[in-house]
């Protein structure tokens, strides 16, 4: 997460809840400073901290949206002691709701919806529920769907899947799976990744904390063999519905934890060439699968994808430790108009 230091007014924040609801942190500068300061943060944190050299810090890609492009809201509806029903974000550090009916960063189709969706959320809860989590969501063909109430209630039909075109591919994701919040930016990552390495003709790609399988999917046809590992059931059948749907015969896939499997698969492919994405969740890697990566002398670069600065500077000095030396930092606007930020590293063998 990025603290932002000083905040001078320059621009209307878009939202009326800007500053109360905690969501947005940067509405009030203009999007170039929002993305200077972002840089500034992430070098004294990186660069600084790490004695790396400032020539291998890329800029920022900023969003193709800077508004309006969160893909999935995750809101809380409550009945009140006098039965009022109430539906919007709960305030960080507190027990005070505010009620939502826009939200800037959410797609247009998501704010559309909100209405309905307590209209129906308010109708599904049971008479002795006080509160519910409401998931709701939107792909590239802008049909919502949400889910939060009642056991399953976050199953889709194979039929209502979300997509989103990557690399020429669609890419399927449901109410149950980890997805990138922001549809805009994955072609630039994507592409990004695809640029940066010699693909041979029997490199290995390990996607690692895999999810659905989004790059895994989009880089298959660079790559003789991709493997996959990711330890949610759930992302594991959307992977599968996805490397079927695109009739992928080079895709292994593995159900479990990255550093359970990644030892043997390494071993497996000792001797070929291999590439390895990791994108773990935000607490970062294990110090075991980090000796593993340290271990394994046929990967030949390494990518981190992260959306915690902070575990990632705590990552790279373990790296490095284990051999791993940083080549390009290259920090990705994921999340205007918040905090947050996703960074991409490259690593190569020291
Ligand atoms: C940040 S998401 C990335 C998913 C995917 N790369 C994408 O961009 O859509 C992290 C994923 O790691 C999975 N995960 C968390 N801990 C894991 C572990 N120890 N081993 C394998 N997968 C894990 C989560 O279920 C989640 O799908």
């Amino acid at each position: 997460m990025l603290t932002p230091t000083t905040v001078s007014i320059q621009v209307k924040p878009l939202c009326p809840l800007f500053g109360t609801c905690g969501g947005c942190q940067y509405q009030d500068l203009p999007y170039e400073e929002e993305l200077a300061r972002k840089e500034t943060i992430l070098k004294d944190l990186i660069v600084k901290e790490l004695s790396l050299p400032e020539d291998i810090f890329e800029a920022i890609t900023p969003s193709p949206e800077s508004y309006y492009y969160r893909n999935r809201l995750d809101l809380t509806l409550r009945k009140r002691n006098n039965g009022e029903r109430q539906m919007g974000f709960m305030l960080p550090g507190t027990q005070r709701l505010q009620e939502v009916t826009n939200c800037s960063i959410a797609r247009k189709e998501i704010n559309d919806f909100l209405v309905v969706l307590k209209e129906e959320a308010v109708r599904k809860l049971p008479e002795d529920y006080k509160v519910a989590n409401l998931v709701v969501r939107v792909g590239d063909e802008g049909k919502v769907f949400w889910g939060g109430i009642g056991r399953r209630s976050l199953r889709m039909e194979e039929k209502d899947y979300f997509w989103t075109i990557v690399h020429g591919r669609k890419i399927f994701y449901a109410l149950d799976t980890f997805f990138q919040a922001n549809l805009s930016i994955l072609e630039k990552i994507v592409s990004r990744i695809e640029s940066l390495i010699q693909w041979e003709k029997d490199t290995v790609f390990l996607d690692l904390y895999s999810g659905v399988g989004l790059f895994g999917i989009a880089l298959a046809d660079r790559a003789k063999e991709v493997v996959m590992i990711e330890e949610c059931r759930d992302s594991v059948t959307l992977a599968q519905f996805n490397v079927n749907y695109h009739q992928l015969e080079n895709i292994k896939m593995l159900v479990g934890k990255v550093e359970t499997y990644l030892p043997a698969i390494l071993k497996e492919l000792d001797g070929k060439p291999c590439v390895a994405l990791i994108d773990p969740p935000r607490g970062g890697l294990a110090s075991s699968a980090i000796e593993t990566l340290g271990a394994a002398k046929s990967l030949e670069s390494l990518f981190y994808l992260s959306c915690s600065p902070e575990s990632l500077a705590r990552d790279l000095k373990h790296l490095a430790k284990v051999g791993w030396k940083v080549r390009k930092i290259m920090p990705f606007d994921f999340f205007p108009r918040t905090r947050h930020l996703e960074v991409l590293i490259w690593l190569a063998r020291s």
